[in-house]
């Protein structure tokens, strides 16, 4: 994949939550649901290398970042304002397949900030005609759920405190043979779990993982993860790979 950099206009910067951030950024370039950008938004300061966040959503001259301050990274982007340059490349990785037959029912499955990558990946769906149920767990307060309910999606919640949704794991609210497919992103024993059910329903999974990244175009071998055909990266051969590849 070519690597494509560009310097990009900040757009609007919301605060979602006390931790969560949307960025919006200038952007024309293609863009398939489930793919990330490395972004970098400071200059002349530590830390150097880039941060990959996944799209959250896009139109024709804009991209969406949902992103969880973690870290020096991410809390200098959280820093940018509406006026500001941010450094992009992208986009990167294989993203979710959302080229299915019309009726085709989803289930996507998405724990705490993984359900950032959903949101582009639903309006995909939905524009396809699919049926779509979001699963989504939270610690305890949700949030973006009601962009999901927007598209036509139904939504599913819970919460680890109970005060919304379903008290619990919203590994329990899934049952993998009511859909065609499930796409999942999230915390790493929550896709197994998900992945290790829809497996052994023979229904087709697809999870996207996260990653320590450096290059994000499978140059530095910083992102590797072991699948069952050997190492792969997961910021060029995924982020999203075949549960049975994984799991299996
Ligand atoms: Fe460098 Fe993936 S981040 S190989």
């Amino acid at each position: 994949m070519a690597k494509h950099t560009t310097q990009a206009p900040v757009l609007a910067m919301t605060r979602v939550t006390d931790t969560v951030w949307q960025l919006r950024a200038g952007w024309d370039g293609p863009v398939r649901a489930g793919q990330f950008f490395m972004l970098r938004g400071w200059q002349g300061k530590d830390p150097l290398l880039g941060r990959p966040i996944s799209v959250h959503d896009w139109g024709e001259d804009w991209v969406d970042f949902l992103f969880e301050v973690r870290g020096e990274g991410t809390r200098l982007l959280s820093a940018l304002e509406p006026g500001d340059t941010l450094e992009l490349t992208g986009a990167l990785g294989n993203g979710f397949d959302t080229d299915l037959p019309a009726g085709t029912k989803v289930a996507l499955v998405g724990g705490g900030i993984g359900v950032a990558p959903l949101l582009g990946t639903a309006r995909a769906l939905r524009a396809a005609g699919c049926a779509v149920t979001l699963f989504a767990g939270f610690r305890d307060e949700p949030y973006v759920l009601d962009k999901f309910e927007a598209l036509g999606c139904d939504v599913q919640l819970a919460t680890d405190s109970g005060r919304f949704g379903h008290k619990g794991f919203v590994t329990e609210l899934l049952n993998p043979t009511d859909f065609d497919r499930v796409l999942v992103c999230g915390p790493e024993v929550m896709m197994e779990k998900i992945a290790r059910a829809c497996l052994a329903a023979k229904v087709p999974v697809f999870v996207s993982r996260e990653s320590h990244m450096a290059c994000g175009i499978g140059a530095c071998l910083g992102c590797t993860c072991h699948t069952k055909n050997g190492p792969r990266s997961t910021c060029k051969d995924g982020p999203v790979f075949p549960g049975e590849v994984l799991y299996e």
